[in-house]
């Protein structure tokens, strides 16, 4: 049996769109419907019609679905957790929120803002505090949108994140926990990040502006704050894809983010900015056997309870709207 034939079969046969994400395995990726970065994946898979979601990537992104369109049938061949979106629940959301309260910033004057790399409950406190959701392409807008208010946005999970639009806003950030002023700060950073674009070093950029002094560093905003200063480009996956494809082919670019997307992106002249190979391991799970096995699965009408996507009725009323929240800027 041909399984990338199989898995065509299937496609064409059951009412199902296949999206899959940026990060995700060549072979995956390649038989996808729908590939983008989140915004673009939770924009999209809203808009299709069919009945089945089969959705490759990391679980806030198939519960992002799930949210934004219940009547659908979400099933992700691997339901693997973003290792920065499992660094904060409900739990944390509420202790950094009384910490912020003990250094005499009542919740009146608070507005939270999460990074889409979080959970549905987490979005769900978010929305029932007036807040809203971002992503990597959209988050100088939306902070921008929330400085409206005059109140400190609480910036959830991602610090660096945080702290790296707060400077480019020319805004102050304090982490939560580090021991920094949060009653001085307009942003206020939860103190989560992403352990892969941790691996891009200043040392790592200072190699490559060596080794060819014509070299761009290209990043995602994920990466350390003291990372981004020094690069030429800071952008979500989308924005990096765009940057990269437009250069002149014989322009040498380092790029700061997951290996999959940087290994298809150019064939020459196109380096990735750690001595590491930066993958993603919750991304890198799904593999083919696993698509097919879902598609299968529908095919037999034997879903397992395992791939589907479930979030309960209250959490999608108020993640749902801090989505739409952000959506609508
Ligand atoms: P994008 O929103 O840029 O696709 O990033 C998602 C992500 O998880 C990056 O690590
Ligand atoms: Fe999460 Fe980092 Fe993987 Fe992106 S690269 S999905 S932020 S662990």
């Amino acid at each position: 049996m041909n399984l990338k034939e199989e898995i065509i079969r299937l496609k064409k046969e059951l009412d199902v769109t296949l999206v899959a994400h940026f990060y995700q395995r060549d072979e995956v990726f390649e038989l996808a419907d729908i590939t983008g970065d989140s915004l673009e994946l939770a924009k999209k898979a809203k808009e299709t019609d069919s009945k089945y979601v089969v959705f490759c990537g990391v679980g806030f992104m198939g519960e992002s679905v799930k949210v934004l369109s219940p009547e659908k049938t979400v099933l992700m061949p691997k339901i693997a957790c973003c290792a920065m979106a499992r660094m904060i629940d409900e739990g944390y959301y509420e202790q950094n929120l009384r910490i912020i309260n003990e250094a005499g910033i009542p919740n009146e004057n608070i507005l939270p803002i999460t990074y889409i790399n979080s959970s549905a409950a987490v979005k769900a406190k978010v929305g029932q505090m007036g807040g809203m959701v971002c992503t990597s392409s959209n988050a100088y807008k939306i902070i921008e949108k929330g400085l409206e208010s005059s109140k400190k946005i609480f910036f959830v999970p991602d610090r660096c994140l945080g702290q790296n639009f707060a400077k480019s806003l020319n805004l102050k950030s304090a982490v939560v926990g580090d021991g920094s002023n949060l009653k001085e700060a307009d942003i206020i950073c939860y103190n989560g990040f992403c352990s892969v674009h941790q691996l891009f070093t200043v040392e790592d950029v200072e190699f490559y502006r060596e080794k060819y002094p014509d070299i761009l560093i290209a990043v995602h905003p994920e990466c350390d704050p003291k990372v981004c200063d020094m690069a030429d480009f800071v952008g979500s996956t989308s924005q990096l894809i765009k940057y990269i494809k437009e250069l002149p082919v014989e322009q040498k670019v380092a790029v700061g983010t997951e290996f999959n997307m940087v290994n298809r992106l150019r064939q020459k002249n196109t380096y990735i900015l750690s001595s590491t190979k930066p993958e993603c391991p919750t991304m890198n799970e799904t593999t083919l056997e696993d698509v097919y096995r879902t598609l299968k699965s529908i095919e037999d009408d034997n879903i397992s309870e395992e791939t589907l996507i479930k979030v309960n009725d209250d959490v999608i009323k108020w993640a749902r709207v801090a989505l739409e929240r952000m959506l609508e800027i």
